[in-house]
């Protein structure tokens, strides 16, 4: 999508992808998969989302979002005060464990960055249509070292019931996106005829799935 589409999205708060609880298969599955000495965290396209804040009990994290307003928004929602700092292509705002680098993130330099154990990815990937998703994946590529893992939450659903975003991402699409890389696909969750965060999508079938991905 044109960053404008999310611009205008946040600016008339049509942000039903946001979810006001903490996302359930990272509540259920993530504790599982970290490893003691894991301190890091990515989370790219994050949005104001309130699982930055779940990390942040035990993580170092990064988020990047186009939208000013987002991470604003997200601070005030959680009662937290950020110093905002402005690098040349950047407004980072901080406090605590979280710094959230705001501004597009085809334009985020990985090596600016420590390596990640974590890549946090919900509604990210599915947020961009098909001919974007090659070049999001590319670039998020430049962030996933030997140790960093990807938690990918996608959904799957008949895609031509609907305009998007989201976008229905396939098993095959992940497996092809992420040639090369150990995919494993942890846990789905039926979704048909429950909501998508504060959305309820006119779909006939409705399927997230959750992935760990290895570099
Ligand atoms: C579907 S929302 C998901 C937000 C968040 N991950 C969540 O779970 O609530 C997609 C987000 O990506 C942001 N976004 C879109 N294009 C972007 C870009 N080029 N760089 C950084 N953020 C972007 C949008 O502003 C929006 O907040």
């Amino acid at each position: 999508m044109k960053q404008d589409f999310w611009h205008q999205c946040w600016e008339n708060t049509h942000i039903g992808f946001h979810q006001d609880e903490l996302q359930p298969l990272l509540i259920e599955y993530f504790p599982q998969f970290i490893e003691a000495e894991d301190s890091r965290v990515f989370v790219p396209c994050c949005g104001k989302s309130s699982d930055l804040l779940y990390f942040s009990k035990r993580f170092k994290v990064i988020g990047n979002e186009l939208s000013a307003i987002a991470c604003r928004d997200f601070f005030h929602d959680n009662h937290l005060i950020p110093n905002i700092k402005q690098t040349l292509r950047f407004n980072v705002f901080e406090q605590g464990n979280i710094s959230l680098y705001q501004g597009d993130f085809f334009s985020l330099k990985s090596d600016s960055f420590k390596p990640f154990d974590w890549i946090y990815d919900r509604a990210a990937l599915i947020a961009f249509p098909e001919d974007m998703r090659s070049q999001y994946v590319a670039h998020l590529k430049s962030f996933i070292q030997s140790n960093t893992r990807v938690f990918l939450l996608t959904l799957e659903f008949p895609q031509g019931e609907i305009i998007g975003p989201p976008f229905s991402v396939t098993q095959s699409e992940v497996e092809g996106l992420f040639q090369g890389y150990e995919i494993t696909k942890v846990a789905t969750r039926d979704l048909t005829g429950q909501k998508f965060a504060r959305r309820s999508l006119p779909v006939s079938k409705l399927v997230e799935s959750l992935y760990i991905i290895k570099g």
